[in-house]
């Protein structure tokens, strides 16, 4: 069964613990917590400060998504702050031999690695770091902003991916992030995807198990 991860983005700040308890009960499966610096997306959302915080009033596996220009000066803040999961952007490393550094930390932490690709990038890529990695991270908006509608494009990455992973005998899940409801989550299940992620879905409403057990 597909794994759902509610974003943590379009939860209510003002009684965040009261929300991470609802989503719990609600059977998710993962927390996905969506880090923004302004920098290398138009916004800014939280930090490794809150993320420690969160960690401890929650039991939920903890998916961090690093939409951060130079992940690698921050990573061991958000290591010690209790992610179980840092993705980062391919689009915002330099080199190879960067990205093998930044992905082999990781992991040296105990800690499962991914990584993202936009839109508009191609899975090529990240061809050489398939193998890696726990997780590839699709964009299905362009990141920075809940509450945007789907890109179908991502419907092609998933089953590229998927295809990829049978043929080479991977095993990196693949995660798919933006405009996930219950049509567009159908549409990635078919396609051969692992995890929804969902935000404006899942937090907009007055029923937050309803809307992830509509996604499984
Ligand atoms: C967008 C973030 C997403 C966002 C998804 O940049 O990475 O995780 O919270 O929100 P929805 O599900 O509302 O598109
Ligand atoms: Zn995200």
């Amino acid at each position: 069964m597909v794994k759902v991860a509610p974003s943590l983005l379009s939860a209510n700040f003002t009684c965040l613990k009261d929300d991470i308890e609802k989503i719990e009960n609600g059977k998710a499966d993962w927390l996905h917590y969506d880090v923004m610096d302004g920098h290398f997306v138009p916004n800014i959302s939280f930090g490794y400060s809150i993320l420690e915080d969160v960690s401890k009033v929650t039991n939920l596996f903890l998916d961090v998504h690093l939409m951060i220009s130079e992940p690698q000066k921050y990573v061991n803040e958000f290591i010690k702050s209790g992610a179980n999961l840092i993705v980062f952007h391919i689009e915002a490393m330099d080199n190879k031999e960067d990205t093998l550094v930044l992905i082999h930390h990781i992991k040296e932490n105990g800690v499962r690695v991914g990584i993202s690709i936009k839109p508009n990038t191609p899975v090529d890529t990240i061809q050489d770091y398939l193998s890696l990695l726990d997780v590839v991270l699709v964009m299905s908006v362009e990141p920075g902003f809940g509450g945007q509608s789907f890109k179908e494009i991502a419907l092609a990455k998933i089953k590229d991916l998927d295809t990829r992973r049978k043929e080479n005998n991977d095993r990196y899940l693949i995660e798919v992030d933006g405009g996930i409801n219950e049509t567009t989550g159908k549409k990635c299940k078919d396609a051969g995807v692992d995890v929804l992620v969902a935000g404006s879905y899942i937090f907009n409403s007055d029923d937050y198990a309803q809307r992830i057990a509509s996604l499984k």
